[in-house]
């Protein structure tokens, strides 16, 4: 079987393009699996979100945008933060979603802050939480709290390059096809069943910015997907049982 991109399926320029990059470089062909089409994930009650970010939230932004356009049927309780400085925030700001800033330098253990995390979570009744950059460890207290119910991106085709450095990791190693992977959170940091991936190519100029911008592009792709994906499996098997 022959995969041939269809160059006039690319969306619109203006959609979730990282600044300076443009056709083609920005839609440059991928391949996303499970490839299911929005339309037949959508949940018949939409999803109640909890989204933690640390930096930019680009990802952030994609999930807010595909509500937006009806490509997820979810909407976005809270977003929490633990870095004042992330623009994330004036992001949510901008969607009018309410926003939480819990520093992780206030609290005196991962514990202290999972513990205050999901006790806003539960405040804001968030069913699914959504770790769109969330750059901290997370514990026991609160995998427990949401089990089978937390959703992380990695800019990588897990299980390979696990870790805050994985875009330069795979240029330092030479891979071809880099990509990014939606999973289910665990203990294990970027472990966890896999709901969906995308592949990237490898371009032989690639920096790790040229690279992770044009992984990000697909990330906007599959974050959205993958979290409809979760919520229309659960939607059909409601008890807690791992997907
Ligand atoms: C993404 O590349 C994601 O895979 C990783 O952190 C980055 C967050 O980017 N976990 P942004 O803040 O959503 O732009």
């Amino acid at each position: 079987m022959s995969f041939s991109p269809d160059f006039t399926q690319h969306p619109p320029a203006e959609e979730h393009s990282p600044a300076g990059l443009t056709y083609p470089d920005a839609f440059f062909p991928s391949l996303i699996s499970p490839n299911i089409s929005a339309d037949r994930l959508r949940t018949q009650t939409p999803i109640k979100l909890g989204i933690l970010a640390s930096g930019s939230g680009s990802n952030f932004e994609a999930v807010a945008q595909a509500i937006k356009d009806g490509q997820l049927s979810a909407q976005i309780q809270v977003f929490i933060y633990n870095n004042p400085d992330a623009y994330a925030a004036v992001r949510a700001a901008k969607w009018g979603v309410p926003a939480v800033l819990l520093n992780h330098r206030d609290y005196k253990s991962r514990e202290d802050l999972d513990r205050q995390i999901v006790q806003t979570l539960q405040e804001y009744d968030v069913q699914w939480v959504v770790m769109a950059g969330w750059m901290r460890l997370v514990t026991s207290v609160f995998i427990d709290a949401f089990p089978n119910k937390i959703i992380n991106i990695h800019p990588s085709l897990l299980p390979s390059f696990k870790g805050s450095r994985a875009v330069e990791q795979a240029l330092a190693e030479g891979v071809k096809i880099a990509g990014c992977t939606v999973h289910l959170v665990c203990l294990e940091m970027d472990s966890g069943s896999i709901l969906m991936q995308a592949a990237v190519p490898v371009l032989p100029d690639d920096t790790p910015e040229t690279l992770h911008a044009r992984i990000q592009v697909q990330e906007h792709r599959i974050l959205p997907l993958a979290i409809s994906f979760a919520g229309s499996l659960l939607e059909h098997r409601p008890s807690s049982k791992p997907i």
